[in-house]
């Protein structure tokens, strides 16, 4: 019964970040070119398409599982020992200034852990999906990370945010550079790390990023034998944490770099 259950939280997760994502596609294409940017912070976007689709996720999941707690990025919510962590739109600066890069962001928390891991990108019809001990998938084929062990050989995604000071990214960002490591950034974290889980990237690795944006992806990469930092440790649902997601090989070398 308990199985049943989140068989079916994980079938409605996928379909949902999918009806959510048809969305964000739509308003993408049918934006007039005109720039209309409302910023929450330095940096931070926010567009009426965020929270349109965090609505169309949570009256989806409140119909389908009404005994969920729900928490999203732009609306809040509550936490309980079910609850479901969402990001409507995960990129929303690269949305915002018209770039295809972005993603809905899904995932289902009992007590702590997540147990359900979606992710879906519209512009690529890319659909990431994990279930814990199920492994990891992209459009329904199995995920790996790469092979890479050798720094000089990784792609590392650094993510920023204005939540860190930069001094802190920017020694982070040198250390790598000097190691050899092939430094980017691509403006979601959460696609960021879904691109390690299948091997586009070696590792992704952030001072701060919220839950929201990084708690479905995580289990990506776990279910695809990579390793992650404990991220979700105390208080990080409601604050956040850093995170470091990589090929089991450059863990020792990736903390070093990301250690104060
Ligand atoms: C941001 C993106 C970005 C990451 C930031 C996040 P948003 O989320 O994931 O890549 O570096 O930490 O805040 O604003 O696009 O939802
Ligand atoms: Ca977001």
């Amino acid at each position: 019964m308990h199985d049943t259950t989140m068989q079916l939280r994980y079938l409605s997760a996928c379909a949902i970040a999918r009806e959510a994502g048809d969305l964000v596609r739509k308003r993408f294409l049918e934006r007039d070119g005109a720039l209309k940017l409302t910023l929450k912070g330095p940096q931070d976007y926010l567009t009426e398409t965020d929270g349109d689709v965090e609505r169309l996720i949570a009256q989806r999941l409140a119909a389908a599982f009404p005994g969920d707690d729900f928490f999203g990025e732009e609306g809040g919510g509550a936490y309980g020992p079910n609850v479901w962590v969402v990001d409507p739109i995960d990129g929303t600066s690269e949305f915002a200034r018209g770039v295809p890069h972005f993603c809905v962001s899904i995932a289902f928390l009992r007590d702590g852990k997540v147990e359900i891991g979606v992710l879906y990108d519209p512009m690529r019809d890319e659909l990431f999906a994990a279930r814990r001990g199920a492994g990891a998938t992209l459009n329904g084929q199995p995920l790996r990370v790469s092979s890479i062990d050798d720094i000089e050989h990784a792609s590392v995604e650094l993510g920023w945010s204005s939540r860190v000071p930069y001094a802190r990214y920017a020694t982070v960002h040198a250390r790598l550079h000097a190691l050899g490591a092939g430094v980017k950034r691509r403006g979601s974290g959460a696609l960021g790390l879904a691109y390690v889980a299948m091997g586009r990237q070696d590792a992704f690795c952030e001072l701060h990023i919220n839950a929201w944006d990084a708690a479905a992806a995580i289990l990506l990469v776990e279910e695809a034998g990579g390793w992650v930092s404990d991220f979700l440790t105390a208080g990080c649902l409601e604050h956040g944490n850093y995170v470091i997601a990589c090929t089991p090989a450059l863990r020792d070398v990736l903390e070093q770099a990301m250690a104060t």
